[in-house]
């Protein structure tokens, strides 16, 4: 028996996407990366694991995957270097051969390799595109490696240098000698994502940046089928009610296993309080995230505001944004007294990425942590006084 909750399988979708990656057509630009984003508790990371993950290895790809959230306390670049470190470990041959390439002996005990996977990584004697190359030559398969919440890695030195020598790798392993490297990068912020991308001094400079598909009609089907409440849900019913939570769906979950727990439900009464229920899931969500905010200092509050309205163009120091916190500081706290400036503007922006609202890239430029964050904050009308 497997206790597990059964998954909705997008195999189409997988197989199209997975033909794209490995696509080795003239003109094609998966060779320098793929970027998918979707916002948050969609499915990103399901899909990667119970989908695409298959389908790139049905297609002959040796598939390394890491989710860079899977561990906040590991610096990300770690945790690239230790997926790589991990993939070696499982084959005694690319052990052997990367231990002869820096002199390592292997005589005293044949068949014992003394090779010390410290070795392979960042600056030292084996290059993750050493590594990759000799992990791919002895497989005689391109290698997909899947960067699950890729914007994590921009947020240290480390994880700069594990994209850097990630680039390295992919020029090296698309060079007509080998089989391939092929990077999949998602993440549930695209402004964070596009970051990896835009700039030409930038690891993945010009690789694509899709929208990854949310779950649609066939999921809710898939659900509506199996559900097992006591009378049907219909499916258009629930699309609508999907479509509210944001396609998210623990929302449609939750709401299900509340009736599931409720033993004098009426079957009549099953579509009424399913709706209740999705509702109220929502709601609380939007409560728990208002209560956050709700919480912070009048400076703090303002920061926000003036990230969530100006999005992609927040330059935090600038004169201009300066005088607009100040607008909006003196529009919701009319008797602070407090000027904003560099430094306790400095130290909002530390108190808003130490409670998760905001994200910060190592050399300083901040996003939303969650866009769901923001439409709210808009919805509510949070940010109509920003200028
Ligand atoms: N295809 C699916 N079938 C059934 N349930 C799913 C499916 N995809 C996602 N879910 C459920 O939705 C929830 C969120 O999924 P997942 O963690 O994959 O999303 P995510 O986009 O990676 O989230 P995060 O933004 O937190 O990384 C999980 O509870 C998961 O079980
Ligand atoms: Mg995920």
């Amino acid at each position: 028996m497997n206790a597990n909750p059964p998954i909705f399988k997008r195999t189409k979708l997988a197989q199209r996407l997975a033909s794209q990656i490995l696509a080795n057509k003239v003109g094609s630009v998966a060779s320098s990366g793929l970027f998918l984003a979707a916002p948050r508790r969609t499915g990103k990371s399901t899909f990667m694991r119970e989908d695409l993950r298959p389908a790139l290895e049905h297609s002959g790809a040796h598939v390394l995957y890491v989710d860079l959230w899977s561990n906040k306390a590991t610096d990300p670049g770690e945790m690239i270097v230790s997926t790589v470190r991990a993939a070696l470990h499982q084959n005694a041959n690319v052990m052997a051969r990367l231990a002869r390439k820096i002199g390592v002996n292997t005589i005293a005990v044949p068949g014992v390799v003394e090779l010390s996977l410290n070795q392979v990584g960042l600056g030292v004697a084996i290059s993750l595109s050493d590594a990759l190359a000799d992990l791919s030559d002895e497989l005689k398969k391109p290698i997909v490696l899947i960067i699950d919440e890729a914007q994590h890695a921009i947020t240290s030195d480390k994880g700069y240098d594990a994209l850097f020598a990630l680039k390295a790798a992919r020029d090296e392993l698309n060079s007509s000698q080998h089989n391939g490297l092929r990077i999949v990068a998602t993440g549930s912020n695209r402004d964070k994502l596009a970051m990896l991308r835009n700039s030409k001094d930038q690891a993945f400079f010009g690789a694509p940046l899709v929208a990854f598909p949310a779950l649609d009609e066939s999921f809710v089907q898939w659900f509506c089928e199996g559900v097992d409440l006591p009378a049907p849900l219909d499916p258009k019913a629930v699309m609508a009610l999907f479509a509210k939570a944001s396609n998210r769906p623990e929302i449609l979950g939750a709401a299900a296993e509340e009736l599931r727990f409720d033993f004098e439900l009426q079957p009549g009464d099953v579509p009424a309080r399913f709706e209740a229920s999705v509702l109220a899931q929502i709601s609380s969500a939007e409560k728990e995230t208002l209560r956050v905010i709700n919480s912070l200092t009048p400076l703090q509050s303002a920061v926000l505001r003036v990230m969530a309205a100006r999005q992609a163009d927040f330059a935090p120091f600038q004169e201009d944004t300066l005088s607009a916190y100040n607008v909006v500081l003196r529009s919701i706290a009319p008797h602070e007294t407090l000027e904003p400036d560099g430094s306790n503007v400095q130290q909002a922006l530390m108190a808003l990425q130490n409670k998760g609202l905001i994200w910060k890239e190592t050399r300083g430029v901040y996003a939303i942590e969650e866009g769901s964050t923001m439409d709210l904050m808009r919805q509510q009308g949070m940010l109509d006084m920003v200028p």
